[in-house]
């Protein structure tokens, strides 16, 4: 084979994390180093994920990335990255979504892992590549969310997460997941938690250089499997406020931020991962419901304040509230991230089922809306109702 003419890939699928105590505010904006520990879920790989293809040869001139293009299978039309996984061939058709990879975001990340590259041998192919040859190589990359992006549902968590994970197989890195959560969290700090399955921490850490501020898994996805999680996507909408630009803006301006992660945080983070120990749902509902809340205060505590819930999310809070109050102990705990979507984890399958008919019933899907229940439960099933 001519040593110009071949492509080597890897495709890798990586889920996202919702937070039940919430990560806002960072010490750090380029190492991005966070002022508070935080605690996430990761939600089931096959549900609410990033499939994102990294593509190397010597033929490509640049580095490019495409983001939520369209894929088609057996067509040879416009193409530009030829997949072959096992026996299926699939064309990507990319043109016009391609993205900047300037930013230094990703500029971090693929530097990170380029610098770790090993060797890499595949007869078959007629692939060799030497380590030193990660610097000079160029690569194309083209990611897929199978859930609206930038809409609060932490596309930037499974878009990094699966970057740096790709690439790290591609270019064979022997690194383990916690450091390479430290590389992932340089593209977006959420995305450090789901290098992991189940429930994650991240941890804020004290070094200057951010190599302690990494992922950590607290319990695997076994260890608690009658919840079940329901997503209510209020508005697939890009936001107003990104979440850096957000936090950025809190960090400034909010008194409440500081206190927040000074006095409010390191506690909840310790009774939180007694809670999950425990499966104590109880204890979960009341940290992760409180924990929202003063996420988005901190938001109206922001100057000029940010709104990230709307009245449909409000709603949504008093149903739950109400439904835990009349059944004496908690049976859903409801978190939202920067956006007006809602998690909400059910204690159990047959509580979800319930709420579903609930939300069903109190929020109607119509046809002019976007609102559609995504159900992921205990990590085996995902719906799509409306
Ligand atoms: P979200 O709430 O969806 O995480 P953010 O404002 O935090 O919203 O981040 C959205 C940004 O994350 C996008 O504008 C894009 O830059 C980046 N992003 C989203 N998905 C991916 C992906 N699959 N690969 C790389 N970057 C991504
Ligand atoms: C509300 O990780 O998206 O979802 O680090 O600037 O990319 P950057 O922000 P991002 O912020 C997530 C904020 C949150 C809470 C959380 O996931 O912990
Ligand atoms: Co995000």
């Amino acid at each position: 084979m001519a040593a110009e003419k071949w492509v080597y890939m890897v495709t890798a699928q990586t889920p996202t994390n919702i937070a039940v105590i919430k990560y806002w505010g960072k010490r750090d904006e380029v190492r991005i180093l966070p002022v508070n520990d935080s605690i996430s879920v990761t939600l089931d790989p096959d549900h609410l994920c990033t499939v994102t293809t990294v593509a190397v040869s010597p033929a490509f001139d640049r580095d490019r990335m495409w983001l939520n293009g369209k894929t088609k299978k057996h067509s040879c039309e416009k193409s530009v990255i030829h997949l072959v996984t096992e026996s299926v061939s699939y064309i990507l058709l990319i043109e016009n979504l391609e993205i900047s990879l300037s930013g230094s975001r990703y500029q971090n990340c693929l530097r990170e892992i380029r610098s770790r590259g090993g060797d890499v041998e595949d007869r078959e192919k007629g692939v060799k590549i030497e380590k030193k040859d990660w610097e000079r190589l160029n690569l194309h990359i083209a990611s897929h969310n199978n859930f609206p992006t930038a809409a609060g549902l932490a596309s930037s968590a499974a878009g990094f997460a699966c970057l740096v994970f790709s690439l790290a197989k591609l270019m064979n890195v022997e690194e383990d997941p916690s450091q390479l959560s430290a590389i992932a969290r340089q593209g977006s700090g959420s995305a450090c938690r789901s290098l992991f399955g189940g429930f994650v921490k991240w941890k804020m850490g004290s070094k200057d250089d951010g190599s302690d501020s990494v992922a950590v898994q607290l319990a695997d996805e076994k260890h608690w499997d009658d919840l079940v999680i329901i997503i209510a996507v209020v508005s697939s909408r890009q936001k107003e406020t990104s979440s850096t630009s957000g936090m950025r803006e809190s960090v400034e301006t909010s008194l409440l931020l500081q206190h927040r992660a000074k006095e409010v945080v390191p506690k909840r983070i310790v009774q939180m991962e007694e809670a999950i120990k425990n499966r104590d749902f109880a204890s979960f509902t009341q940290l992760s419901c409180t924990d929202s809340n003063q996420f988005h205060a901190v938001c109206l505590d922001t100057s000029p304040p940010i709104f990230y819930m709307n009245d449909t999310s409000h709603r949504i809070i008093s149903l739950v509230e109400k439904w835990n109050r009349s059944e004496g102990t908690p049976q859903v705990a409801y978190t939202f991230d920067a956006g007006p979507n809602a998690v909400l984890i059910a204690r159990n399958r047959k509580v979800a089922v319930q709420l579903l008919q609930g939300l069903l019933y109190y929020f109607p899907p119509k046809s002019d809306t976007d609102m559609k229940s995504y159900v992921v439960g205990d990590n085996s099933i995902l719906k799509e109702a409306g």
